[in-house]
């Protein structure tokens, strides 16, 4: 299915990153957007620049650690059109501490934001594309939802949970025509690592050299939407040495270990 004008999209963690890419390149689609993230001054910003290309942006600000703004989200979202053709799933937090370190309350909120957080909204929305017999559902997993490397254990299992979930659905909803995709993307330049959990949940409030040099986010959301608009159920969106490790953890796991045991974490 293309993105067009008719298109009614619902972006989550649309105030940075790549979310903000993907609100931007559905406006320039001319897409009627519904943009969401905690940061209401932000996602302010994101549709003015989203209005000069589109007629419609509304914003619907929640909290994926608060499931009561949430649901409100679902029935205000899936009530202002009584339809939603596309759903971008992709707040989300990462990580930057080693295992032996971190405290269980960090694990619980990587995974109540990132996973949990997640399959709410998608749980809401399913009744409503299920009754359209069609609709697109896209998440955001990582390339780290492929594999499990250093000091991002509590994000790896939680992006491991959102593939496991959605590769799923993909199969169960398939003959309703409903679409889900999971993207995997490497590394990425957006802020994230200045929101990212250490051991006792405060914030890295640094920014990687590997996403420095990562890939734009403008970038990694046209090959979202270009792998969406046809139907790829996976989308791997990374460099070579990102591609490479995938291919060595399907084919030679523990040469791939070896390799990222030798490598520097925060690297
Ligand atoms: N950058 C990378 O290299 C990379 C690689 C692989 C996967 N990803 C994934 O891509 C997605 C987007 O990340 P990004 O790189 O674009 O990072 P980002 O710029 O930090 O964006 C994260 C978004 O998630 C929202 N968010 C965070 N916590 C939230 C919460 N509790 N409730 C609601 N929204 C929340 C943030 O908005 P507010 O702060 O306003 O709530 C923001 O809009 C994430 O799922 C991330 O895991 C990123």
């Amino acid at each position: 299915m293309q993105i067009t004008t008719e298109s009614i999209i619902w972006i989550t963690g649309a105030s940075s990153g790549i979310g903000e890419a993907l609100a931007l390149s559905c406006a320039k689609k001319g897409a009627k957007l519904i943009l969401s993230a905690r940061n209401t001054e932000r996602l302010e910003n994101v549709k003015h620049k989203c209005f000069l290309h589109c007629s419609f942006v509304s914003i619907i600000p929640f909290d994926h650690e608060d499931n009561e703004t949430l649901l409100n989200a679902v029935s205000v979202a899936c009530s202002l059109f009584g339809r939603i053709d596309f759903v971008f799933l992709n707040a989300g937090i990462s990580q930057r501490s080693m295992t032996r370190d971190t405290a269980l309350h960090v694990y619980r909120r990587l995974m109540e934001i990132n996973y949990f957080g997640t399959i709410t909204l998608t749980l809401g929305i399913l009744p409503l594309m299920l009754r359209q017999k069609s609709g697109h559902i896209t998440v955001i997993s990582s390339i780290a939802g492929k594999f499990g490397t250093q000091m991002r254990s509590g994000y790896c299992a939680s992006k491991h949970a959102l593939a496991g979930f959605f590769e799923s659905l993909a199969v169960e909803v398939y003959t309703s025509n409903v679409k889900v995709t999971v993207v995997y993307p490497g590394y990425i330049n957006t802020p994230i690592t200045l929101h990212s959990l250490t051991a006792d949940g405060s914030p890295y409030a640094k920014m990687d050299d590997s996403l420095l040099h990562g890939i734009s986010a403008d970038k990694c959301a046209e090959k979202i939407i270009q792998g969406v608009e046809n139907d790829k159920g996976e989308i791997i969106i990374a460099g070579l040495k990102e591609r490479t490790a995938v291919w060595l953890n399907r084919f030679a796991p523990g040469l791939l270990r070896y390799i990222l045991r030798r490598m520097d974490p925060i690297k």
